[in-house]
């Protein structure tokens, strides 16, 4: 076997076995109170970041194909015109009179759920006739999205309004990685395995080019310094970290992945 069918024969294992760490690690949305998701490994949504505070609706009178105006707010309740809809997340308004207001969803006591990678919101409510009216609001993560951009599905099957809510503040955050603090002066060491083309090290990359196509750091000592050559792919090692930590603090230009769970795909 060649040197370049070997190194494609690596990569391949070591993708099914990334692949397979991805899919066990769904990750259950731990609902506190109506506007926070807690994750297992600490990350956590907060749709209190998306909402707005200061009385009005982040969706405001959208006008809808369907003959309604909607309007939403996640997390802070808002009130709207002189009926139905005070302090509550969504309202429905009749273009044709407007007088006329539905509440489509409480704010005191959704559901949150996160599926396949997304969190979905269902808020209900129930009105004075007995009329279930629900609005589920697919909250869409997209790292680059600072202010929210939305999309009113409008009425997609009697009594439930649906809605998009894309933002960054919808994608689990966990906060910067702490740097462990270094118990031995953990300076950088690496072995190059030049027939796998793999290069390990401890602590940190040494910082020696090599012509290799992974690079393995064990006990990873947190500081952001990486080969330069954006073909390497990175795993890195430490329990204190986590993608979303690395990749905001270090942003790795490389495909990367962390204590198994893949970040970046090449
Ligand atoms: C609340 O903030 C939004 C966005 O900044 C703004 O469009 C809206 O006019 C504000 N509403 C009030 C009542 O100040
Ligand atoms: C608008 O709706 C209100 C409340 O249901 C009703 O009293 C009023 O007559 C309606 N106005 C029109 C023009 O239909
Ligand atoms: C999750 O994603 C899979 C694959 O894309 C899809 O088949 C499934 O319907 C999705 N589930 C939900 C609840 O959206």
């Amino acid at each position: 076997m060649s040197n370049v069918d070997s190194c494609v024969v690596i990569q391949l294992s070591v993708l099914v076995i990334l692949s397979v760490s991805i899919t066990s690690l769904a990750e259950i949305c731990q609902q506190d109170g109506p506007c926070l998701c807690k994750f297992d490994n600490g990350g956590e949504i907060d749709l209190g970041k998306i909402g707005l505070q200061n009385g009005s609706a982040l969706i405001e009178n959208y006008a809808s194909s369907d003959g309604y105006e909607y309007s939403f707010n996640p997390c802070y309740p808002f009130s709207q015109g002189p009926g139905a809809c005070q302090l509550i997340a969504g309202c429905q308004q009749y273009i044709a009179n407007d007088s006329v207001y539905y509440v489509i969803g409480d704010a005191s006591n959704p559901s949150l759920q996160y599926v396949n990678n997304t969190l979905y919101g269902q808020y209900s409510h129930t009105s004075e006739l007995g009329i279930t009216r629900k609005s589920i609001v697919k909250y869409i993560c997209d790292e680059k999205a600072e202010t929210p951009t939305v999309d009113v599905l409008g009425e997609t099957s009697t009594a439930v309004y649906e809605f998009t809510i894309t933002s960054k503040y919808a994608c689990p955050f966990v906060g910067p990685t702490p740097t462990p603090t270094p118990t031995s002066p953990q300076i950088p060491w690496c072995t190059t395995d030049y027939i796998n083309f793999i290069k390990r090290c401890h602590y940190g990359y040494d910082g020696h080019p090599e012509p290799v196509k992974l690079v393995i750091i064990q006990d990873w000592n947190g500081i952001c310094k990486f080969p330069e050559n954006i073909d390497i792919a990175l795993h890195l090692y430490n329990p204190q970290s986590t993608c979303q930590g690395v990749n905001n603090r270090c942003k790795p230009s490389q495909p990367f992945s962390v204590n198994e769970e893949v970040c970046k795909e090449p």
